[in-house]
């Protein structure tokens, strides 16, 4: 039996699958690291932590595999997205890594609008000056860090420098460079335009690889840190959410993703790289090869669900209170909730607003609260839908993943929102899998991702829209549309109350 190993480098840990031949995950193994916030609004870890997390990771991984380890025969990886490693001439680290959710950069933001245009950045970028991407990062060291950004030699994001440090070659993926705001995303190279607007040295973007694309081997040094083979062949990898997406099988036009974790996520495949979102919704290279995908985000998903759960009800198990809902009616007995509370990302670009919940009534208990929150965690993730939609975008099913899969409730509240069939796959492995599939394409085990999906993944329960539920819902969801506008003013007003 010949097998892959798929490396996720998330936020709190990293995610090691042992993938065989037929897709069975034969081993896993977690390892956890820390996330440092020494101000508010910062988010920072050590690429160091990452690395020897890895390592330890692989090395348990190995200790527990009793086949040749030659039959290994790649690696790829996935990673969280937009975080900063800066290295020097030597490649050594600068500075803790800058993270996808650190929130410092608002004035490198509207620097960038300043410089460069709106219009002209989403010409060339497909997406939004977020403070979470990477170029806003980049400027921030450059202006609170000048000693630290003039030593700078090169910029990779975070699994890049995992990836570097096993094989000694350093390089960075379309799917994630797409990420950094400094990629021209339809003509797939780095923008000398944004670099020389904002004086960036374009020598700091690494080479750029396709994800499935073979950039080394396993250095002798790791191989024998790690127990692999220096024969085991390194592939590049994607972005998580383009990982996520191969490992749920969102490869052709049509195919779309919904994810609900702590924050949510709606993602469709496309085959262009040319339409206009306006901005709206991400617009990123795949890691598919030629491909790309739009995507959404709802930054409080499962966490508008968690913070309830922590503040009105812990005496219950999460189970409980989502199976509390069937009884709740579509509409939640008229209360309405926008799942603001950590502000929002797509489409509405919005660091200061913040949730509501709307029409409370004394008759009102826990099980309408909850079911309100789950209704308005997925009118949020619809909003970027009928985004995709208004482009012309036909979803014809739609794969749910996440703590938002686990519940029957939900999934069918999906299918009455979404007004399309929501599919479960029947053993979820999220981003690793992604990565996994990228090495077997890579080994050439398969002629294409598709292939190697066909094969590797399987869908089990579809929940068809309800019709009943589907006109009730798109008539809730306007009432929902409205809230944004009407409470942004208010918000705004709250907000120096808030500590
Ligand atoms: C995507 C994003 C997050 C991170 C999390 O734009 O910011 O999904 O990739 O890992």
């Amino acid at each position: 039996m010949k097998y892959v190993i798929g490396i996720d480098l998330g936020t709190s840990a990293v995610k090691i699958l042992l993938v065989d031949q037929n897709g069975n995950v034969t081993q896993e193994v977690t390892k956890q690291y820390a996330l440092i916030q020494e101000k508010p609004g910062y988010s920072e870890q050590r690429p160091e932590d990452w690395l020897e997390q890895t390592i330890a990771g692989l090395a348990e991984l190995l200790e527990g595999f009793h086949g040749e380890v030659t039959a290994i025969e790649g690696i790829s990886f996935s990673g969280q997205m937009h975080g900063l490693v800066l290295l020097d001439e030597q490649q050594n680290v600068l500075r803790p890594a800058i993270l996808w959710n650190d929130t410092r950069t608002t004035a490198q933001c509207k620097q960038i609008y300043d410089k460069v245009g709106e219009a002209r950045l989403l010409d060339i970028t497909k997406n939004p000056a977020l403070e979470g991407f990477t170029l806003p990062k980049l400027l921030w060291v450059k202006e609170h860090e000048p000693e630290i950004y003039a030593r700078a030699r090169t910029f990779v994001l975070p699994k890049d420098y995992v990836r570097y440090r096993l094989t000694g070659t350093l390089h960075m993926d379309y799917s994630d460079a797409a990420g950094t705001l400094l990629l021209d995303v339809a003509n797939m190279n780095w923008s000398s335009e944004l670099c020389d607007v904002l004086d960036i040295d374009v020598n700091l973007c690494p080479p750029l690889v396709g994800s499935h694309e073979e950039v080394g081997h396993v250095t002798e040094e790791m191989a024998e840190k790690t127990g692999l083979s220096s024969a085991t062949r390194v592939f590049a990898g994607g972005a998580d959410n383009a990982c996520g997406a191969i490992g749920a099988g969102i490869l052709s036009e049509g195919k779309t993703l919904c994810s609900i974790g702590t924050s949510g996520v709606v993602l469709s495949y496309e085959q262009e790289g040319t339409k206009e979102f306006g901005g709206k919704v991400h617009y990123f290279n795949h890691g598919a090869p030629e491909a790309y995908y739009t995507m959404g985000v709802t930054l409080a998903a499962g966490h508008s669900l968690s913070w309830f759960k922590d503040v009105f009800a812990t005496d219950v198990s999460f189970d409980v209170l989502l199976s509390e809902v069937a009884t709740v009616p579509v509409g939640s007995n008229g209360l309405l909730f926008t799942p603001y509370i950590s502000g929002e990302r797509s489409p509405h670009a919005d660091a200061m607003i913040r949730g509501s919940f709307i029409g409370m009534d004394s008759r009102h208990e826990r099980k309408d609260f909850v079911r309100a929150v789950m209704e308005g965690i997925t009118f949020s993730l619809n909003e970027s839908l009928e985004v995709f939609r208004q482009n012309g975008k036909e979803m014809d099913t739609i794969v749910s993943i996440g703590g938002g899969s686990k519940s029957s409730e939900w999934l069918q509240m999906q299918a009455d929102i979404f007004q399309t069939p929501i599919v479960r796959p029947s053993s979820e492995q999220g981003p690793g899998m992604g990565a996994a599939m990228l090495a077997a394409f890579g080994c050439g085990w398969f002629a294409s991702l598709q292939d190697c999906a066909d094969s590797f993944l399987e869908m089990d329960e579809i929940y068809h829209p309800f019709q009943e539920n589907v006109v009730k819902y798109k008539e809730l969801f306007a009432i929902y549309q409205d809230v944004y506008g009407q409470t942004k003013q208010l918000n705004d007003s709250l907000s120096r109350y808030r500590m």
